[in-house]
């Protein structure tokens, strides 16, 4: 154990990108810690691994927040235009980071609304089901969310779900993963009955990475629709929207971005659709040509990009915190972050599997972003309850999964050796 803990100093001290933690604020003891006694404890933050859920706060988020307050109240609604930073583009200072962190073109992505509206605007374009071709494939352990959308979808077109919606089949020993060939396989097995390949690119409860470009190829060759929902993605892992060929993505902004509570999402169309005449669209006056918006006329003339599927005219505050978070980004660079993430979650893995043994399974496969799912096999409530008394937040599903994720802005090494030490403790107790 002290070579890990030499290891984690070791670690911090050559790690790059060690002072964007300052850049956060750690929340203070949630449940009110009551072991403060451990040696660990007065020399650590709270050990917060939850960040594949709810990012924590940038310190700049506050002052982007208070500038628009400011504007709205000396300029109310000339803000709109006269804002230091003007509202009604505002939404355009976020495209050239999420560019960025996709690897697609301005033209391809926008924020807008929240995920699984996202979702839905999509599935209205990209999901045109035949009667031939009708289905849509979606993982194993969907989040709720999405598969409530492509079955209400299959639904809305008349199809039942039970036969339009299938889910893939994991076949690896822990019941959650399936592997890359089973992936494909499964794919080319629907062939043209499948409209649309709908998956995250990293499944939110087993942590598992999809092989993206595999998959757009399979896809294609059964002549199918590709959509990614980057949920766990984004912030994450590296992307590279534009070059995969795929049609659409959506992701939220609150877990790896850091954005807050509810934070505005995003949306990514290929720029090979955006003058189609023949897509389904659900329209609003956001996306109507910007030159001509205010003149208030009755016909919807598109922008010719993805802000044509913008509907409303957009949430300030929301995306004030997103630019800020999003500036921390900027800097870091997403091949630095992914380099220091591999790191630190191959770090996590090593010392739980040093500290706690076979009293949990790794269920997260080698492909993967920075999360790690974990199986408690003992007792997990009392693990819970003794996580939450040591400062420490991370997930757990019923009946016995825990996710923790290091974060490669603001995690360290340390707090990773603390964290599996504690768990350790108290599976070993
Ligand atoms: C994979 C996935 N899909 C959908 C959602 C739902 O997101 P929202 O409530 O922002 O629509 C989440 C939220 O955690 C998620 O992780």
């Amino acid at each position: 154990m002290k070579e890990l803990k030499q290891k984690a100093l070791e670690l911090n001290s050559q790690d790059e990108l060690k002072d964007f933690r300052k850049e956060f604020i750690f929340p203070e003891a949630v449940f009110g810690a009551s072991d403060k006694k451990g040696p660990s404890s007065n020399e650590r933050s709270h050990l917060y691994f939850a960040g594949h859920s709810l990012g924590l706060m940038p310190k700049g988020v506050r002052e982007s927040i208070e500038q628009e307050l400011e504007d709205w109240q000396k300029l109310g609604v000339e803000g709109h235009v006269h804002a230091r930073r003007p509202w009604v583009p505002y939404h355009e200072n976020i495209t050239a980071s999420f560019a960025h962190l996709t690897n697609s073109k301005a033209s391809e992505v926008v924020a807008m609304n929240t995920l699984t509206v996202n979702l839905h605007l999509m599935l209205v374009s990209f999901y045109q089901p035949t009667p031939k071709r009708y289905k849509i494939l979606i993982e194993n352990n969907t989040f709720p969310s999405d598969k409530y959308a492509v079955d209400s979808q299959a639904r809305f077109h008349g199809f039942d779900p039970s036969q339009a919606v299938v889910e893939l089949r994991p076949d690896r020993d822990n019941g959650m993963t399936v592997s890359e060939q089973a992936l494909i396989d499964q794919i080319k097995e629907q062939g043209d009955e499948l409209a649309l390949v709908m998956l995250g690119n990293c499944n939110y409860l087993s942590g598992q990475k999809f092989p993206f470009e595999k998959i757009v190829e399979a896809a294609r060759s059964v002549g199918a629709m590709v959509g990614f929902n980057l949920a766990h993605g984004i912030g994450n892992l590296e992307l590279s929207l534009h070059d995969w060929d795929i049609d659409f993505a959506v992701w939220c902004t609150y877990k790896y971005l850091n954005s807050g509570p509810g934070g505005i999402a995003g949306a990514f169309v290929h720029e090979k659709h955006h003058q189609r005449n023949d897509l389904n669209r659900f329209e609003g006056w956001w996306g109507h040509d910007k030159q001509t918006r205010f003149a208030m006329g009755p016909d919807f003339k598109a922008i010719p990009s993805v802000e044509a599927w913008q509907l409303s005219n957009p949430p300030i505050f929301q995306l004030a915190a997103l630019k800020a978070s999003l500036e921390v980004f900027d800097r870091a660079t997403m091949p630095r972050l992914r380099k220091k993430s591999e790191m630190i979650t191959s770090f996590l893995e090593e010392c739980l599997i040093e500290m706690c043994g076979s009293s949990l399974e790794i269920v997260t496969p080698k492909e993967r972003g920075s999360m790690l799912c974990v199986r408690v096999k003992k007792n997990p409530k009392q693990l819970l309850e003794d996580l939450k008394h040591k400062d420490v937040t991370l997930d757990f599903r019923e009946p016995d999964i825990l996710r923790m994720t290091p974060i490669a802005l603001y995690n360290n090494f340390t707090d990773v050796f603390e964290l599996s030490k504690i768990i350790g403790e108290s599976l070993n107790d």
